[in-house]
């Protein structure tokens, strides 16, 4: 049996994805706990379902900040004070600083609603949708400077279909985003996912430039 790691979470709105840890720390799928759960919104309603797990929060509101350092240093200190093993960013929406990330280098894990490379940055949906895509999905990496630009360790991909509109297709890759964060996570704690030299590495093995391709061993 592995120690049991500790996470901390970052959020800025509904939590789905924080819930979906929540639900793996319950039910042992993670061997490991939710040391802390930040919010820069005092009105996100991920706050409420961890407080309703008994796991402990903060608010770290940005707007209390003259710059995006300032914010960042004190988000660095609270996360240090908890000692986690792994930082999960879990629908945080700002933009953090690089000495931010590179203190958290290996130890900070993003997902992000596309296909990555595709469509960094907001609007995911809208823009797959505008563009005619015929698939969209959702993408787990390792945080690097590059936003939205680290290296992937999993992707998974959902079909879209006619007459979707942003909000179908969000919910459609929600569900996709749901099963393989805390996958990612698991691999985490279990020591089988590194970051060596910039790049994810599973079991030993480098991952492809889009990471581990779910669907396959899945057929969705
Ligand atoms: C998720 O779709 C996540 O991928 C996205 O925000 C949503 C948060 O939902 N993250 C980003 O866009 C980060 N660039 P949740 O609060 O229900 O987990």
């Amino acid at each position: 049996m592995t120690v049991k790691r500790r996470l901390v979470i970052l959020i800025s709105g509904g939590g789905s994805n924080l819930q979906a840890f929540i639900n793996a720390c319950n039910n042992r799928m993670l061997n490991a706990e939710i040391a802390l759960v930040i919010s820069n919104k005092a009105n996100a309603y991920g706050l409420e379902r961890a407080a309703q797990a008994n796991v402990p929060t903060l608010i770290i509101d940005h707007h209390a900040f003259t710059s995006r350092e300032a914010f960042d240093a004190e988000l660095l200190q609270q996360i240090d004070a908890r000692q986690p093993d792994l930082v999960i960013l879990a629908g945080f929406m700002r933009i953090l600083t690089e000495g931010f990330v590179n203190h958290f280098k290996g130890r900070l894990i993003n997902i992000h609603p596309s296909l990555l490379p595709k469509y960094p940055g907001l609007n995911t949906h809208r823009r797959a949708l505008e563009a005619g895509d015929t698939e969209a999905g959702v993408t787990v990496h390792f945080v690097t400077e590059e936003l939205d630009g680290g290296p992937a360790v999993i992707q998974a991909k959902v079909p879209i279909e006619k007459g979707d509109n942003e909000d179908s297709l969000a919910k459609r890759v929600l569900t996709q985003e749901h099963i393989i964060y805390p996958l990612a996570v698991q691999w985490y704690c279990e020591g089988r996912l590194v970051l060596e030299n910039d790049q994810s590495i599973l079991d030993g093995k480098h991952l492809p430039a889009t990471g581990f391709a779910y669907n396959e061993i899945n057929n969705c």
